[in-house]
């Protein structure tokens, strides 16, 4: 299947940070048009400087179901589809403590945007992807939903749910033309990751087999290629992006 990313619409969610951005760009230089959704106005309003006007930006909470609504709609008129859906959007809540001093509320507020803001943004396109027999959603887990990071058990649970509910939704729509992937990735390079001290980012890239953190760019690259329409035979999926660290 070609790719004719030029007639593609994108809505690509935390598409203010680091990831969604990288890949926003990727994409956005393929002739896909763009729609971010982000809770800061002030990422989305940088965002839009380095992308152009015409990339839409819609500050919204992706837990709340009728924002997400409102913004797929509105894309969907501007732009006449919505083929592709990447769910960027996740907080780690509190990390560094152990599950009998986990927080509640900061649980429940790490699931609402990881697991439920996944799933809000795919209620809402998936009526448009149905309609046009054609989509490609991929979702944002990490090594911590595969592995379970000590000291980060909300985020870890967050992502296991997040690739759980990938391998249903992939069964779901499995006879449609839509697919739907999951992505788990170990460190990243983006601007966290640089204000962590070195013995921080030492530690963590150790457990890499290839002794370094990921790019924001190898990210965008293996994204594109998941969500590109010659993607067309894997659905329920979680690639690896790890530097060989989880090879399963
Ligand atoms: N960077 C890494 O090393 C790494 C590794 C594994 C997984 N991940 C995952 O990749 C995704 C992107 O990470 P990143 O490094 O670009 O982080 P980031 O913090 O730069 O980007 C996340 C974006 O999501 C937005 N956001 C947060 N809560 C939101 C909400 N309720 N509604 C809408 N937008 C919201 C933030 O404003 C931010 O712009 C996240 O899901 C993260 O868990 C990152």
């Amino acid at each position: 299947m070609e790719n004719n990313w030029n007639l593609k619409t994108a809505i690509i969610t935390g598409g203010g940070g680091g990831l969604g951005l990288a890949t926003a760009k990727k994409l956005k230089k393929l002739g896909t048009k763009i729609a971010l959704l982000d809770n800061r106005q002030e990422v989305l309003d940088k965002a839009k400087k380095q992308l152009g006007d015409e990339v839409l930006t819609y500050e919204l909470d992706v837990a709340n179901l009728s924002q997400v609504n409102q913004a797929v709609q509105d894309t969907a008129s501007r732009h006449k589809s919505v083929d592709i859906l990447i769910n960027c959007a996740g907080i780690t809540g509190t990390t560094n403590i152990k599950s009998h001093e986990v927080d509640l509320d900061d649980f429940e507020r790490v699931w609402a945007v990881n697991v439920k803001g996944s799933l809000t943004t795919f209620k809402a396109v998936i009526p448009f992807m149905l309609e046009q027999n054609y989509g490609r959603v991929l979702n944002v887990a990490s090594i911590a939903g595969k592995e379970g990071n000590a000291g980060m058990v909300s985020y870890s649970a967050s992502k296991a749910a997040v690739i759980g509910m990938t391998k249903s939704q992939g069964k779901e729509y499995a006879e449609t033309g839509i697919t739907v992937n999951c992505i788990a990735m170990a460190v990243i390079r983006t601007e966290i990751v640089d204000a962590l001290p070195d013995k921080q980012v030492r530690y963590m890239t150790e457990k890499i087999p290839m002794k370094r953190c990921g790019t924001v760019d190898e990210f965008a690259s293996a994204a594109t290629f998941i969500v590109s329409a010659e993607n067309s035979f894997s659905t329920g999926f979680t690639y690896d992006l790890t530097g060989g660290r989880t090879v399963y």
